[in-house]
């Protein structure tokens, strides 16, 4: 038989769409093509597959090796294909006794030139949708302990050519994949227990936690800013099913550990200022998931905010709404889910030092003013937490921590919080329009007073207004009430927005 046809996947956003490997020998002179829109690293498959196949004692067919990826149109990249060909080419060319290019498996693996089998990104999705059509897959052994991530499907490991060959044709098979003991030793996630005095900014995590409110810490160096931001993801449910698998195809492709959200951990992630948009956002040449794509059902923490270039930052808006970052490269596009709660941290300066009590800051009110203006009036409007942290006095620092909540206290006061939105809305109150807002933020007749009063008194817009009332919806989700109170507006003023001028 001249033809074999070997299954695989490609790699497209966190989808792995099926590739057929159609291997065909015909007469002519000695020569080897690769079809079906293969990139470059793809088109290196063929020396690497030659040599592997050398090496590995292989009669490399001495005829017209033509190659087809199909479906034509799916792009193709990396070395992912290299097992499926060899196999393939095998296959074809009767070296493989016994062995009928089957339906039933499905291969991904790059080739070493020695014929090591190595490991590729994305196996994670490509083991889900093998295993949702009921086909095995054959990994590097690098790769087993993610492909064993996707319950229910049967998965097998090679280290070297000859192995996969020694398990095709019968002469020793490959041990099937059990799950691995799944790390125990869960990387332990800060504890808000640690955090001394700011209660107020403690506070602010736990309304923020509660509503999925974005929420902005200003203050000065020390303050603990970065501190309280890790300590969120502690503070929210763990991931669902449905958003485990989600979560970790998105680390999958990546090249990143898929174990962290297998085990229901939602992620923090902590960009430097200097990144730039394509790092934030995603992108390149194969669009990769960018630092918002890897937040995803977690935080991204953005420590000095105004640092942040205003084009990095403008990019952020979009996802903010959506949920979703559409990249576009050339004729393509790639979408990626970014779904994260954002936490920003600044100084109120450029010194940082300014309103601390001291008399250290030097910075001009001019100076203040345009640190201050560089975050954009569009993202601080997406921030409906704006809370300042003072410099923590000496005596609460070295006072002792007993007397903190920890995480699984306020967790389970957020959780019940976001239980009730649920059932009455069907989402987070960060996602309250203005029009829903009006239904369930009813507030008695003395408290739409003094939100009116305050309106006229502060010049509040019409979106500071529904900042603030969407905060005290979730204050009044902590207390368990189903009508807005007095307390809980006044409150909610409390944390009104700082920078920018403070619009609200
Ligand atoms: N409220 C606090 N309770 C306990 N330790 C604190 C507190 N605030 C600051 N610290 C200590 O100071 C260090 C610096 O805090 P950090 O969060 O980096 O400040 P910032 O981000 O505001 O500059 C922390 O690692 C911690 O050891
Ligand atoms: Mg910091």
């Amino acid at each position: 038989m001249s033809l074999a046809v070997i299954h695989t996947r490609a790699q497209l956003g966190i989808q792995a769409p099926p590739v057929a490997v159609e291997v065909h020998l015909s007469g002519g002179l000695p020569s080897m093509s690769i079809v079906g829109l293969p990139e470059t690293a793809v088109k290196e498959s063929r020396e690497r597959v030659r040599s592997a196949l050398i090496t590995a004692g292989f009669e490399f067919p001495q005829r017209r090796v033509t190659i087809n990826l199909a479906p034509a149109d799916l792009p193709k990249e990396g070395g992912r294909y290299d097992l499926a060909i060899a196999i393939g080419i095998l296959s074809a060319s009767g070296q493989l006794k016994g062995w009928k290019a089957s339906p039933t498996v499905e291969m991904l693996g790059e080739l070493a030139l020695s014929g090591d089998i190595r490991p590729v990104r994305g196996i994670l999705p490509a083991a889900v949708a093998a295993g949702k059509v009921g086909r095995a897959l054959v990994v590097a052994r690098e790769n087993a302990d993610e492909a064993m991530m996707a319950e229910g499907t049967e998965v097998f490991a090679a280290g070297h050519l000859l192995e996969l060959v020694a398990h095709l044709t019968r002469q020793q098979q490959l041990p099937a994949c059990v799950p691995g003991d799944v790390d125990d030793a869960v990387a332990t996630v800060p504890d808000l227990a640690d955090v001394k005095g700011q209660l107020q900014a403690r506070r602010a995590l736990e309304v923020a936690a509660a509503g999925g409110h974005n929420l902005l810490f200003s203050g000065p160096p020390g303050s603990g800013k970065s501190m309280l931001a890790a300590r969120l993801p502690g503070l929210l449910p763990p991931l669902a099913t449905e958003q485990r698998l989600e979560v970790a195809a998105i680390a999958s492709v990546s090249g990143q550990s898929v174990a962290p959200a297998c085990q229901g951990m939602r992620p923090f992630r902590n960009p430097h200022h200097t990144a730039s948009a394509i790092a934030l956002v995603g992108g390149g040449s194969h669009p990769r998931p960018g630092e918002i794509s890897l937040a995803h059902q977690g935080v991204l923490f953005l420590d000095e905010l105004p640092e942040f270039s205003r084009r990095v930052l403008e990019v952020l808006r979009e996802p903010l709404e959506t949920g979703e970052i559409l990249i576009s490269r050339a004729a393509r596009q790639t979408r990626y889910p970014a779904r994260f709660q954002l936490v920003a941290a600044m100084n109120p300066c450029p010194c940082g030092y300014h309103d601390d009590g001291s008399d250290r800051c030097l910075c001009t009110p001019d100076q203040i003013r345009r640190y201050q203006m560089k975050i954009s009036g569009p993202l601080l409007d997406r921030i409906d937490l704006q809370v300042q942290v003072p410099a923590l006095p000496a005596a609460t620092l070295l006072q002792s921590s007993a007397v903190a909540e920890t995480s699984a206290t306020v967790r389970e006061r957020v959780m019940a919080a976001l239980a009730l939105q649920l059932a009455r809305q069907g989402r987070m109150n960060r996602e309250l329009s203005g029009r829903e807002l009006e239904q369930v933020c009813t507030l008695d007749g003395a408290t739409e007073a003094l939100l009116v009063r305050v309106m006229q008194q502060s010049q509040l817009s019409a979106r500071g207004c529904h900042r603030l009332l969407r905060v005290a919806r979730t204050l009044a989700d902590l207390a368990g009430q189903e009508r807005v109170e007095r307390g809980q507006l006044l409150e909610a003023l409390a944390f009104r927005g700082l920078a920018g001028g403070g619009s609200c």
